[in-house]
């Protein structure tokens, strides 16, 4: 084993990066004080409560020390909105987390058609798999990463992925997902008495 207090802080990020995986990511739109609009993923994402519906991303400084566009808008304005992006999605997610200059609007920079949310500001990306409008609860600093919890005030799931009892259809939604820097799209394992799609 390796001792943890061996390690410097990007060996620890790479360690922990590379072993807790693989993590959904939350494309996450926001908006600031004057409307403009942000686009970035955060794969450091859970669901941290289902009852309320709460959401948790945790959002690192820039190299630099200053605050990310997303949790400055997060911080002011108070709502975002998560989308959980299929697999065809990969090179506009994978853009949107370059670094860039503040105020950069990644959804004009990718020319990503967007809507209208029913609830919050932030708009919402068209086509994408599962959208969750969030207000924001609370935010916490244990240390490096500041805890973004919203709350979900209005959620929606894409037609073609209900089955016609009202599930999901697990096979159908792709979603992108992290492991260490990669990306990864989930595979499906059955376990041969539970079918995917049944009770865990
Ligand atoms: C797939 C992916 C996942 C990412 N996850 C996180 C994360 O969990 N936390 C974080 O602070 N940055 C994360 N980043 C980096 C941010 O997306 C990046 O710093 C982005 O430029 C922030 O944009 P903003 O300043 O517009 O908020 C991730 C990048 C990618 C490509």
């Amino acid at each position: 084993m390796i001792p943890l207090d061996h390690l410097d802080p990007a060996e620890l990020f790479a360690m922990v990066s590379w072993t807790i995986a693989p993590r959904p990511i939350a494309w996450v739109t926001s908006v600031n004080p004057a409307g403009d609009h942000n686009l970035a993923p955060f794969s450091f994402f859970t669901i941290a409560s289902t009852d309320p519906l709460i959401l948790m991303i945790a959002i690192e400084p820039r190299e630099d020390g200053s605050v990310k566009d997303t949790l400055g808008n997060v911080l002011s304005t108070r709502q975002f909105v998560v989308h959980i992006a299929e697999l065809d999605r990969l090179p506009e997610v994978a853009r949107s987390g370059d670094p860039s200059p503040p105020d950069f609007d990644e959804l004009a920079d990718l020319a990503l058609p967007t809507s209208a949310a029913t609830v919050v500001r932030p708009p919402v990306i068209d086509g994408c798999a599962a959208v969750f409008e969030c207000e924001l609860l609370t935010t916490h600093r244990p240390g490096l990463e500041t805890l973004v919890f919203g709350r979900v005030v209005a959620a929606r799931v894409a037609e073609h992925l209900i089955s016609g009892c009202g599930r999901i259809d697990v096979a159908a939604l792709r979603p992108l997902g992290r492991i260490g820097n990669v990306f990864t799209a989930s595979t499906l394992l059955e376990r041969p008495d539970r079918p995917v799609g049944t009770a865990s």
